[in-house]
């Protein structure tokens, strides 16, 4: 590993607060690797990648069995489970990969958004591989990541595009002119689709995660069966609301007060109309808005990532929306939707970029919401 500080090639960046260095780094050899680690939410994954981009080895433990039966991730339980399983899952990405900690050129870490406690585990571990091992870190943002996931599946350029994130705690859209340079154009101002799915499924009583339970309900409902609304679909801005649809099924189901969802007695083919009618809305919404987007800013391609593009109606629905008006849709493919590690391949940009962090690097929990002022970058 050789260190330069090449002023003609050093590159700037706003990076994440923290100083970001404006050094180059070299790998020791042709292919660079990076270890990347995810741990923003409750999926403790890593992964090992290489120029192209490649995955030479990669490792997801999902925590679904530990937040089901609340019905949602309980942020505690996600932040003790990555401790116990970050170090085996990063041994694991390295052994799939057939190396060793000292092949790697660099330690990439999602350091935001997401829960405080979640991603302080992966960052400690990225920071202490880094010390240990005198590896520099890259800083990767989880939503830019998600958007990325469709670079690599493509195996071509993708930008400039417009991204679409849809998960469970983010539903934006983004210019991203490059790799490395995302511009928020809007998002949702209140629930993200993805938890607006999880919500919508523990009132009709389907097992968590929401998203695929809503799903396979939907697949023997009407979706016209209930008309929801489609809130802002008509607004100029390139926004997102989903909480008045989580209440209009709501009070489809029961009046007013604080009921036991639990209790209620849903026919299975109310439960699947109403799956069907609330996915359609969701699903009506995002289409609407990724095309408003696509005219707005000129752009020809699409590209969507995050856990609600593993969605089967919506990808559908993309499809034909995108082949009517012309447009270049890239859709991560389904391993590469929900949270992953190989996502973190980014990170390669931002080497290749020189855009290495301190080791006093922090993280950005929390989520995103557009900015009532007309400044909206991240
Ligand atoms: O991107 P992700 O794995 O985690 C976050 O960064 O939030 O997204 C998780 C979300 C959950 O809300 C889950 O219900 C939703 O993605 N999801 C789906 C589907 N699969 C996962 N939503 C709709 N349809 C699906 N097939
Ligand atoms: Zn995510």
């Amino acid at each position: 590993m050789m260190r330069t500080n090449s002023a003609a090639s050093a590159a700037s960046t706003r990076g994440c607060d923290g100083e970001t260095t404006s050094a180059v780094w070299h790998s020791k050899n042709d292919m660079t690797r990076i270890l990347c680690i995810e741990t923003t939410c409750d999926e403790t994954a890593a992964a090992v990648v290489g120029d192209g981009p490649t995955v030479l080895g990669e490792v997801v433990a999902t925590q679904d069995a530990l937040h089901q039966r609340f019905g949602g991730v309980v942020p505690e339980i996600a932040s003790r489970a990555h401790l116990e399983r970050i170090l085996p899952v990063i041994d694991e990405a390295l052994r799939r990969a057939q190396l060793r900690l000292d092949e790697i050129d660099a330690v990439a870490v999602a350091n935001t958004p997401g829960l405080a406690g979640s991603l302080l585990v992966g960052l400690v571990a990225a920071k202490t591989l880094c010390v240990a091992c005198g590896k520099p870190l890259i800083a990767v943002n989880h939503l830019q990541a998600h958007i990325y996931a469709c670079r690599i599946a493509a195996g071509r350029e993708v930008f400039p595009c417009v991204g679409l994130i849809v998960s469970g705690g983010h539903t934006s859209l983004y210019r991203c002119r490059n790799a490395l340079e995302f511009e928020f154009l809007g998002g949702t101002i209140d629930d993200a689709a993805g938890e607006a799915f999880d919500k919508v499924a523990q009132m009709l009583g389907l097992p968590f995660p929401g998203g695929p339970s809503i799903q396979k309900a939907a697949a023997q409902g009407n979706p016209r069966a209930f008309s929801f609304p489609r809130a802002l679909i008509d607004d100029a801005r390139l926004d997102f609301s989903f909480s008045g649809l989580k209440t209009a099924v709501r009070y489809q189901l029961v009046g007013p007060g604080k009921p036991d969802f639990s209790k209620l007695d849903l026919s299975p083919q109310f439960v699947a109309d109403a799956a069907a009618s609330f996915q359609e809305a969701v699903v009506d919404c995002l289409v609407a808005k990724a095309m408003q987007a696509l005219r707005a800013s000129g752009l020809s391609t699409l590209c969507v990532g995050g856990g609600v593009a593993a969605n089967a109606r919506f990808r559908e629905r993309l499809e034909d929306e995108a082949r009517k008006g012309g447009f270049d849709l890239v859709i991560a493919p389904l391993k590469l939707c929900t949270d992953n590690a190989v996502m973190g391949a980014i990170a390669l940009e931002r080497f290749r970029a020189g855009l290495v962090e301190p080791l006093d690097l922090d993280a950005f929990p929390g989520l995103l919401r557009p900015k009532p002022s007309a400044e909206r970058t991240t």
